[in-house]
Parts: C-alpha cells; structure tokens; sequence
C-alpha cells in the first residue's frame, strides 16, 4: 500500500510537470484530486485495511493528497506568470517611438466670426434668438413692409418650397433674417399684451437667396440681425450701440459712417460703413477706392412693423440692423472668393 503511494504521487506530480495551461491545469485536477483520483480511492479502501495498518496509510495518504494539492497551487502560478509573460512579450511597447500627431479640429471662420459677435452683444445685454429657416411669405414680406410686386418676392430672388409667391402661406427659405423681428415680438407681446416687454435680441443664422453663385454672392449666407424694442429709444441709441460694436469688433480707433439708406421695414434707414482696414481710407480694390467698407443696414423699426410685432407705435419704438458675417470675415481675413466657406475645402478651412 505504502509504495502504491508513492506511485500515485511521483506519476500526479509529473502529469503536473507537463501541464501548460489552465486548460490542462484542471484536466489534471479533474484526474489526480477529483473524486474518483487513485489517492481518493485510497481513502475509499481505508476501510478494508487491517487495523494497526490503518493510521499509518491514513497518515501518508494526507500527505501524499496535500502534497498534490500545495504542488498544483504552486503550478499554477507558475503558469499563471508563464501567461503574463508572455503577454508582456507580445504587447511590448516601444516607448521610444514618435508619437502619432493629433489632429486639432477647429472652429469655422463664420462659427468664429458669429461668437465673436454674439460676445460683443452679449456684453451689451443682447439676448440671442433663433428663428425659423424655412418662413411664410407673410412674415418674410407681407409683415415686414414689402410692397407687394417688391423685386425681393419674385421668383427669381427666393427660393420657394410651397405654394404661390405672395400667397400669405406660401413657404420659402428666409431671404433675411428680418422676419425674426415679427416672430420674436409677437412672441414677447404675447407674455403680456396690454403692457409688451422690452424686447433687446440678435437674431443670428443663414439665410438664402435664388442668385447667381459668384465670388460675391451665394446662395447661403449668415446674418445678424439686431433688434431693441421699448420706450423712449431713438436713433442715438442706435448709433451708439453700433458704433461700440464696431470699436469692440474691429478696434477702438476705427472710423465709421452712417448713410442713408433704404429697408422697408425701417424708418429712417441707413447702412454703416467702416474706414477701410486694409488702406487705412485712402482708397484701394477691396474698398473700390472709397476708402470705407460697408458693415450693415439699419434704422429705426417702421411704425407698420411695430404694429405687427404687437407694440403700439404711439407707446413704443425701436431700431433694428442686420449684418452678413461672410461679408465681415471676408474683409477681416481678405478672402476674396464666397464660394470658399461652403466648399468644404480643409486648404481653407486649416487657415483658421
Ligand atoms: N434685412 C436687411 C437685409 O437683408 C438688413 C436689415 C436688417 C436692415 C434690419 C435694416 C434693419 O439686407
């Protein structure tokens, strides 16, 4: 029985020696410790055994099992280590090596020029607004002030989507960003309509006209638009708030213009010129030699549109602008094609 015991233990012990895995790891412990292993039929037989025979075999056969089991957790980690290095092995790193450059995403220049804008009017404690792309002829025109065969509302100026031009309904894509100016006062003279609040806003996002695509003008562009209803305001605060505009948007020293000008939804009106930054107004090509630049039109919001919006003319007034931010980083970047902002080309795009 005794030199059985051996056996057992020397033929466990090297079937452990060729295990190489986890796998046979527990082949092995299936085989030499599990229920029906040669040691555990041992302590099945105990019993048959003479007894003075008994304590000793018991004896041996403990410390042939626990042997086995002290000599598996052994191999195991052996293995265990064996595995990790090998993995170390095969996921080694060169940490000498460059690095691969990543790639920056960056900002749009008329996303940049926009924030900066929105920065400035914020600064003023102008809200921003978002209206509708997609607009009905009448907010577009009809409340804005458009006579009715106004150049703008024929076919080959905007893009229709539904119905009839010059129907009340039929649908376009915004020409302007203007028709905000109703949406955005009727929507504050709703919270309440006997005593309207006042209303300070930009209204940012792209508009589209049916033109002819040139290095000018496309199809799509951004605007502004600026609006400031309440009582009392004139065309003072108007200059002074687009003046100060323009020195926190192109410097404190720029010289700027006002001119009169013509909207139908504005009453005066007028366009904004600033000195020509690229000769200082003496006269170059990008200001055609006037030595100024034009930024925006704006004026005083026509007493028909107040009426529209909700606020009575008699009580309330306000000046409203609008400004193609293409145009502005046109000038500021010298970018002398349009067709560039919508190209999608990263040559251009990488330059901002
Ligand atoms: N909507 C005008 C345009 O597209 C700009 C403008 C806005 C003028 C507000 C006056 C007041 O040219």
């Amino acid at each position: 029985m005794l030199s059985e015991l051996e056996q057992i233990e020397k033929n466990a012990l090297a079937a452990l020696n060729s295990t190489q895995d986890e796998a046979g790891l527990m082949e092995w412990h299936v085989a030499h410790l599990g229920r029906s292993a040669p040691i555990m039929r041992v302590f099945d037989k105990l019993g048959q055994l003479a007894k003075e025979e008994r304590p000793m075999i018991g004896k041996r056969a403990n410390e042939v099992k626990r042997a086995l089991e002290a000599a598996e957790a052994e191999r195991n980690g052996v293995l265990h280590q064996a595995a990790l290095s090998r993995a170390l092995q095969s996921e080694r790193l060169d940490v000498t090596l460059p690095g691969r450059p990543v790639q920056h995403g960056r900002l749009h220049p008329s996303t940049q020029t926009l924030r900066k804008v929105y920065r400035i009017f914020a600064e003023m404690g102008f809200q921003v607004y978002r209206s509708r792309d997609v607009e009905t002829d009448e907010y577009n025109f009809q409340l804005l002030n458009f006579p009715p065969h106004h150049p703008a509302r024929e076919m080959q100026d905007s893009f229709y989507i539904a119905g009839d031009h010059a129907e009340d309904n039929a649908l376009l894509l915004r020409t302007h960003t203007s028709p905000g100016q109703i949406r955005s006062m009727r929507e504050y003279a709703a919270t309440d309509p006997k005593n309207p609040p006042p209303v300070r806003i930009i209204l940012p996002g792209m508009c589209y006209r049916y033109e002819q695509i040139t290095a000018r003008s496309e199809i799509q562009f951004n605007q502004v638009e600026g609006l400031a209803v309440g009582k009392g305001i004139t065309f003072c605060d108007l200059k002074g708030t687009l003046s100060d505009f323009a020195r926190r948007m192109y410097g404190a020293h720029v010289q700027i213009r006002f001119r009169a000008g013509h909207f139908p939804f504005t009453e005066p009106s007028a366009e904004m010129d600033i000195e020509c930054f690229v000769c200082g107004g003496v006269g170059c090509p990008v200001c055609k030699r006037t030595g100024w630049l034009e930024i925006l039109g704006c004026g005083m919001v026509h007493p028909i549109v107040l009426q529209n919006g909700g606020y009575d003319p008699r009580q309330y007034s306000g000046y409203a602008f609008g400004m193609g931010t293409e145009r502005i980083t046109m000038l500021a970047h010298r970018i002398e094609d349009i067709r560039n902002f919508w190209a999608n080309d990263m040559r251009f795009l990488q330059q901002f």
